[in-house]
């Protein structure tokens, strides 16, 4: 069957509008038209990022975004602290460590978040100042597990290390006060919770991860911060390469949309939608791989029931039902799938997803009481006031 609902974490369907944005006819990218269209992504993604500060659209999906965070504020040789808990995190720990970082690992188990507690215990034994920056991955999409960033600022204390930030699947879905919380770079990408298509990462540039650009002695070139600046600081404001223009079209109206709307309202109905989803598959006798206070509202884990082969069950949700869930990725591969709620969900697309399932997983051999699923999302729904989309 032809795909009817993309319930993946990234990328994630386009409002109609912003469908319409992206068939745009191509404009010159150094003309004040097309600088017009960049100021306005820029003031949004400032919005949504709540930052005053300086956010920078590099022409590259979420990987290059992280890939410039680090080669733009730190050295070859730098002691850098990886805090991972998935397979974002650990992405992020092997970029700095293909630039020549030290990378000293902190990782707990796939499906639990980073104790704030082990950040500050580490920092503290820090006493020569060594650690110049520390990697966390905000919502590592692999697990459904939130990090308490802010938390994890805060246990820097007085230690001077950069917090650089994987937001990709969280700005947009989840609070994230990049100024409030003291984050020195954060990264997220058109296709998450911007529901855009992929092309463009977003990067939030604080005062403090500015100083360090000076002294960043990582190769670089087409991810050069500086460059990125001069360049949005043109009379024209432009980039320094052929940007990703359609996507660039699509970020405006999709940025647009979530102004509208409010950005506490928009990740209101993220955490709505998530919600929703968990008490779906409670209700089906799934079990969740993450844990109510950490679950995540961008995309839910749920572990495969025993004796159920998951490449079937994905491929029949697909085939059925016209329904398109993510498996699991590393280590969890075979062992969980994913139900991505990010951007452009609606209540019907949760329950969809959920009606699919109570069909598909009979079939595999895993008993579920027809409708179960779908109540107990529709009870979630009816009993929270309406956030306006
Ligand atoms: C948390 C997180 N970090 C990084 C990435 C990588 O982004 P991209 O695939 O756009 O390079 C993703 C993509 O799913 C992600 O979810």
């Amino acid at each position: 069957m032809e795909q009817k609902y993309l319930l993946i974490p990234g990328p994630t369907p386009l409002p109609p509008e912003v469908l319409e944005a992206t068939g745009q006819q191509m404009i010159n990218h150094r003309s004040p038209s097309f600088a017009g269209i960049l100021r306005r992504v820029i003031e949004g993604a400032r919005e949504v990022f709540q930052t005053n500060h300086d956010v920078l659209p590099l022409t590259s999906s979420g990987t290059g975004g992280l890939e410039a965070a680090v080669v733009n504020t730190l050295s070859p040789g730098d002691v850098v602290l990886s805090l991972s808990c998935g397979f974002f995190g650990d992405r992020f720990a092997d970029i700095a460590e293909a630039y020549g970082a030290r990378v000293e690992r902190i990782t707990v188990e796939w499906g639990k978040p980073i104790p704030p507690e082990v950040v500050a215990d580490r920092l503290r034994r820090d006493r020569k100042g060594e650690i110049k920056a520390i990697l966390v991955t905000h919502n590592d999409t692999s697990t459904g597990v939130t990090n308490d960033v802010r938390a994890i600022s805060e246990a820097r204390e007085n230690h001077p290390a950069l917090l650089l930030v994987d937001g990709v699947s969280a700005v947009g879905a989840m609070d994230c006060q990049t100024d409030a919380w003291g984050l020195d770079v954060v990264v997220t990408a058109s296709q998450k919770a911007l529901m855009s298509p992929p092309g463009i990462a977003l990067v939030a540039v604080g005062p403090r991860a500015w100083e360090a650009v000076q002294h960043a002695r990582m190769p670089r070139y087409y991810f050069d911060f500086h460059e990125a600046k001069r360049y949005l600081e043109r009379p024209v404001m432009q980039t320094p390469f052929t940007p990703a223009i359609s996507v660039v079209y699509a970020l405006d109206v999709a940025l647009a949309r979530i102004r509208q709307v409010g950005l506490a309202n928009w990740i209101a109905r993220h955490a709505l939608m998530a919600r929703a989803t968990r008490a779906g598959v409670r209700g089906l006798g799934l079990s969740l791989l993450a844990e109510e206070p950490y679950a995540s509202n961008a995309v839910t884990a749920v572990r495969v029931p025993e004796g159920v082969d998951v490449r079937r069950l994905i491929a029949r949700l697909k085939e059925e039902h016209g329904v398109v869930v993510a498996g699991g990725q590393g280590p969890l591969e075979g062992k969980i799938f994913r139900i991505g709620h990010l951007g452009y969900v609606e209540q019907q697309d949760i329950l969809a997803v959920l009606a699919a399932l109570e069909e598909v997983l009979p079939e595999l051999g895993f008993p579920v009481e027809r409708g179960m699923g779908v109540k107990a999302a529709e009870k979630v729904f009816a009993t929270t006031v309406e956030v306006p989309q």
